[in-house]
């Protein structure tokens, strides 16, 4: 898909977000920090919804520094910790009666098992459960919000992956990879869900997924070869076609959060092959992350497991 232009869609493209509060998860580094400085540039308040306050101060810097008089404030959040998304979304509730954008954004991906806060397994608990938690917890204010979007970031890796509804914390045979992958399938399966819901209630907020084909961001960080590998400019040199920077990996968040003919439950990824780079295009997700009782199952295992709830708005 194009612009209306007919030309590839590009950052020129994003609109004036003068006027739009958009919460931005994991907005320290990588894709959210490209997503935010390129937001605050439009006009948009931004909210950097970051773990580590240096981090995200450091980010802020840069934002400013790059767009003088951007409104840019941060919020401490960790998504491993539904104590922590709580007081967030209670604070961010407190300072903003409306929300135009959340994006969901931040993630992990580790190599060993390891367990949130509240014990469960990190991909499925950070990438999944504390995505589905700050939106439940947020989405009062965004409701009422004309043109709102909930923007899940999602990856080519769920097209591996396998929904185990009878193993979700992957309590057995853990595999990072398989672990990885359920969790961004469970970010489409999760879309999907809560764009039928909201539909359902007339509202006017969209869900949307996206993702960034392959972003050289520091995702890899407790990978210490692969980052090596990654990062050796000969390797880099001789991949280009599968590997893309940053701000270009951004812009299909930032398609999918912006541009005016964006509908609920589509998904936006890379133009080029198998999706890894390209200019940011509507894309097809895997059959299975269409399964309405896999996404129906996964939708009531979560609130289980966080102990949060859409309802009763979005029963
Ligand atoms: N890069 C790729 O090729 C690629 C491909 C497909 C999908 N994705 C997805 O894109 C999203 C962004 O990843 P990235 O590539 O930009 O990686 P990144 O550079 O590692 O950024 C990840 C962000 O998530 C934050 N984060 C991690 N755990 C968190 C937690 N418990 N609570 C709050 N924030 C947390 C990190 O915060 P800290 O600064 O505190 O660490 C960081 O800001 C992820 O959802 C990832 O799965 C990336």
């Amino acid at each position: 898909m194009q612009s209306p232009q007919g030309t590839p869609w590009t950052v020129a493209d994003v609109p004036d977000q003068t006027g739009r509060v958009a919460v931005v998860t994991g907005a320290s580094t990588g894709l959210g920090f490209e997503v935010a400085s390129v937001l605050a540039a439009r006009g948009a308040t931004l909210v950097l919804a970051c773990r580590n306050r240096e981090r995200a101060m450091a980010a802020a810097r840069r934002i400013t520094e790059a767009t003088p008089g951007a409104r840019v404030s941060i919020q401490q959040v960790d998504l491993a910790s539904l104590a922590s998304l709580t007081q967030a979304a209670e604070e961010l509730g407190t300072e903003h009666e409306f929300i135009d954008l959340l994006i969901n954004n931040a993630g992990v991906m580790v190599p060993r098992r390891d367990t949130t806060m509240d014990g469960h397994e990190l991909h499925l608990g950070v990438n999944h459960l504390g995505t589905f938690a700050l939106t439940s917890l947020l989405i009062d204010r965004l409701l009422p919000t004309p043109g709102s979007r909930i923007v899940t970031v999602s990856s080519v890796a769920h097209r591996n992956a396998r929904l185990r509804l009878d193993d979700l914390q992957s309590s057995a045979n853990y595999k990072w990879g398989e672990a990885y992958a359920q969790s961004k399938l469970a970010n489409l399966l999760f879309t999907y869900e809560l764009q039928r819901r909201l539909a359902a209630i007339g509202a006017e907020t969209i869900a949307v997924a996206a993702h960034p084909g392959n972003a050289d961001t520091e995702l890899v960080r407790d990978f210490p070869l692969q980052q090596k590998i990654i990062g050796s400019p000969l390797v880099r040199w001789a991949t280009k076609w599968l590997f893309q920077h940053p701000p270009e990996g951004a812009l299909p968040l930032l398609r999918a959060a912006t541009d005016p003919a964006v509908r609920g439950g589509e998904y936006y990824g890379p133009s080029g092959f198998r999706e890894y780079t390209g200019s940011p295009v509507r894309v097809e997700s895997v059959g299975q992350s269409h399964d309405l009782d896999a996404q129906r199952l996964l939708w009531a295992a979560s609130e289980r497991l966080c102990g949060v709830s859409f309802g009763p708005v979005i029963a």
